[in-house]
């Protein structure tokens, strides 16, 4: 560990160096950890206010050139370190190694909500975070289908449950129990007891992002998990041609009244790219995602377009963010994935945990 002088010098060099998602520097984001000046040469690790940003190389370079330029270092070595969960999340019980859980909820069913949530978890698992996702549509569970999964749940002993790993992200869905027969985990009050126990029992390790796949509309299963899932913020997915702007609403409404952030709504199967001639054509009405998103006070993430692509690619287990990754619906998923995570470590750096969490590790040091 080096001086506190030499700590301070390191700091000030860094002083310009602006964390872009959150437009605040990573001194005073308290992102620089483990600095080591030895000779002319220094190291340190930045820890990701936001652990999707797609800026981690413009980050590493922008810290090494003022360390070298402002602060005059012969040598710059900087790490990009994946946070730890916050102090808030490690006092807590319930998901203690999650830093940010994400609902992914809609008004009413079949708006390509599943969909949404597995590309957003891949997304997210692509940037190089650690995620997880968490099928909550104990009714309809779609998840094991849209995900080809490598290594299935398991459930070793009473009060413990493994999830199962598919293409680097974890997962549970209540599918993959009663495939294969297990019955167990849905004794007890059903629906509300099993939604518990994947709340409190499933072991993730530690995760960046969990991605909650809700069921439909505004139900017991949306309530239990609004309550007891500590929630860092909602995506409400609708389509264009859900005027029902009230299930939306519904919706919103849901999360704030138990205090969770909604980060915007998102609008599926928007516009239909003719694969003939490139054209976009609107086929329902246009715009109405974004409608409902300023109607209701809540900022656009972006809209999908339909394509026969994300369907099939849902069906065969690989969603469209892996198998087609540079198509436009693709595109469109990662874009908002990004939107979510910006929003995410906004709402981090505002709430102070960067600085709680920081201040215990230091005290470690
Ligand atoms: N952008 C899209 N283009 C084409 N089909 C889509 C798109 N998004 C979703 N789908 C399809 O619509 C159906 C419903 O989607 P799903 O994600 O299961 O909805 P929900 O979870 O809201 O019930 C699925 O067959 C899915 O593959
Ligand atoms: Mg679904």
């Amino acid at each position: 560990m080096s001086s506190k002088e030499e700590q301070n010098r390191v700091l000030e060099a860094l002083g310009a160096v602006n964390e872009p998602d959150v437009g605040r520097g990573v001194a005073e984001l308290e992102m620089v950890r483990n600095i080591q000046v030895e000779g002319g040469g220094v190291t340190l690790e930045l820890a990701l206010v936001n652990p999707a940003t797609p800026h981690r190389e413009k980050l590493e370079r922008d810290c090494i050139e003022a360390l070298k330029s402002a602060g005059g270092f012969s040598a710059a070595k900087v790490t990009i370190v994946n946070p730890e969960p916050d102090t808030e999340a490690r006092t807590r019980e319930t998901l203690r190694n999650v830093k940010n859980t994400i609902a992914v909820a809609s008004g009413k069913g079949g708006v390509g909500k599943s969909t949404t949530a597995v590309n957003i978890a891949m997304a997210l698992s692509f940037t190089g975070a650690r995620v997880g996702i968490l099928d909550a549509d104990i009714y309809g569970p779609s998840i094991p289908t849209m995900l080809y999964t490598d290594q299935t749940p398991e459930a070793p002993e009473q009060g413990v449950i493994l999830p199962g790993v598919a293409m680097g992200i974890k997962v549970i869905s209540i599918a993959y129990f009663m495939r294969r027969g297990q019955a167990a985990i849905m004794r007890g009050p059903m629906v509300t007891g099993a939604t518990m126990q994947f709340l409190q029992q499933v072991d993730w390790g530690v995760l960046d992002y969990l991605v909650i796949d809700y069921p439909p509309g505004t139900g017991d299963i949306q309530l239990t998990l609004s309550q007891n899932a500590p929630l860092t913020g909602a995506v409400v997915v609708t389509t264009p041609q859900d005027i029902a702007l009230t299930d939306v609403e519904r919706a919103v409404d849901m999360f704030e009244k138990t205090g969770v952030p909604v980060l915007g709504v998102c609008e599926t199967m928007s516009s239909f790219i003719c694969d003939g001639c490139g054209k976009e054509h609107f086929i329902f009405r246009s715009g109405g995602g974004q409608r409902i998103a300023n109607s209701i006070g809540v900022p656009f993430l972006g809209g999908v377009p339909i394509d026969p692509k994300v369907a099939d690619s849902g069906d065969k287990g690989f969603p469209i963010v892996h198998s087609h990754p540079d198509s436009e619906p693709a595109k469109a998923y990662k874009q908002i994935a990004e939107s979510v995570a910006a929003q995410l470590a906004i709402y981090s750096a505002e709430s102070g945990h960067y600085l709680k969490s920081f201040q215990l590790d230091w005290q470690a040091m």
